[in-house]
């Protein structure tokens, strides 16, 4: 599914055709659809509702304070990894007591501001920082709740720099480690243990590795002595990004997580970032030269890899169409690519392309997870604008970044 449709030959989202936008709007801007966002989000808590899960949406997805706030208004959490999304997220108005807090790596700070927001959880990636958490909540006469990170030591066959779950990847503690954490953790005297989580990978189109993580939580949690309140399954569901790639079913797996937690009597918790998000978005470019290559025509448009990453950092493929379909196709080999000054900065290749031309604009699609986010100033290059359509209208999110403010240091 993409955000948007070809009526009559232009490509609209929800009631409003993209065009439009580009005649107040310079380019390359992000848009997403709001009613996608909400679908996303219900289907996946439909999928899951016999166990009635809290769905921490992991903001590094998308960290637009107008997304945060749709997926707020439908009862969403936030999982967060950082002293910065944790503010967004109360900014966003999500409720403290929905907010979990992972990563390897938190700082002082990032604890100290945890701790005193008092949000449901800070899940736990070593001994040391659990020390550290204990440390700064005696100091704030606060007992804080944590919960413990696996390492479960699963593969989650995706690509080999979103993988997490492996015993070579730096997060959770091994079974051996976590066990034996447990076992002490009651000389930390300003700590609650009250979850375990896990997170294996993101863009996971199988459901055997999630089945697997059931199968070595039960293990685990049968050998430690705690009464775990809330499991914390994490993200990862992944999403086709072209017509090779198949539909994640988790039908299944929602029945053996519905079994496992009749089984612990807890609260499941996941976090999906590119599951509600990753189809509602596009990147709207407008291709400023066409040239004639040895091969291939290069497209070059004016949005680079410093607006949107995936491709040049994983090897992504995402479609790009023209915003005006044209019938007459081109025989030619295309390829295109961003005006950053790297070879990496291109995004897919096609042959037999509908007939295109400098001026015309395009939407590279299902950019709503870890586009912006994860976008840059690379070539001194302002952040785009972001932009929200309900129905046939628009809302920019987030304004372009001035040359102004770019050039201030
Ligand atoms: N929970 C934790 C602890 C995570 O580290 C992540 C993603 C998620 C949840 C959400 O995963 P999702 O449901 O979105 O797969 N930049 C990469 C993806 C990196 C994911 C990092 N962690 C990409 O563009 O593919």
């Amino acid at each position: 599914m993409i955000t948007g449709k070809f009526i009559n030959g232009a490509l609209k989202v929800e009631k409003l055709n993209v065009i439009k936008i580009t005649k107040t709007i310079k380019t390359p801007f992000y848009i997403y659809s709001k009613k996608n966002i909400e679908q996303n989000y219900k289907n996946f808590f439909r999928t899951f509702k016999s166990v009635n899960p809290l769905i921490c949406f992991s903001v590094k997805a998308n960290s637009n304070l107008g997304v945060l706030k749709i997926l707020k208004r439908l009862g969403c959490g936030a999982d967060v990894v950082s002293g910065g999304e944790l503010l967004k997220a109360l900014k966003s108005g999500i409720n403290p007591n929905k907010i979990v807090f992972s990563g390897v790596g938190k700082s002082d700070e990032e604890i100290d501001l945890a701790i005193k927001k008092r949000i449901l959880l800070i899940n736990v990636e070593s001994e040391s920082e659990a020390n550290l958490i204990n440390k700064i909540s005696k100091r704030n006469k606060i007992i804080t709740r944590i919960g413990i990170r696996l390492n479960p030591d699963i593969s989650a066959a995706t690509h080999r720099k979103i993988s997490t779950g492996k015993a070579d990847d730096k997060f959770g503690l091994t079974r051996k480690k976590l066990i034996s954490f447990c076992d002490k953790i009651y000389k930390l005297k300003n700590l609650k243990l009250e979850a375990i989580s896990v997170h294996i990978g993101s863009q996971i189109l199988s459901d055997k590795p999630f089945k697997r993580i059931l199968k070595v939580l039960e293990d685990v949690m049968a050998d430690t002595n705690i009464f775990f309140k809330y499991v914390d399954l994490g993200g990862g569901f992944g999403i086709p990004y072209n017509s090779k790639e198949k539909k994640i079913n988790i039908r299944n797996y929602s029945y053996l997580v519905k079994k496992f937690q009749k089984k612990f009597n807890c609260q499941i918790i996941f976090e999906p970032g590119r599951a509600i998000v990753g189809n509602t978005g596009m990147l709207i470019s407008k291709i400023q030269y066409l040239k004639e290559g040895k091969n291939k025509i290069f497209v070059i448009l004016d949005a680079g890899m410093n607006d949107f990453m995936r491709p040049a950092l994983y090897d992504a493929n995402h479609q790009i169409v023209p915003l005006i379909k044209k019938n007459s196709i081109s025989k030619k080999n295309i390829e295109f690519v961003g005006p950053i000054c790297e070879s990496t900065c291109k995004f897919i290749k096609y042959k037999n392309y509908p007939k295109i031309y400098e001026n015309d604009f395009v939407a590279i699609l299902d950019v709503g997870a870890y586009g912006s986010t994860l976008s840059s100033n690379y070539n001194t290059r302002p952040l785009p604008t972001e932009i929200i359509v309900e129905k046939n209208k628009f809302k920019v999110v987030r304004k372009r970044q001035s040359i102004a403010e770019l050039i201030k240091n």
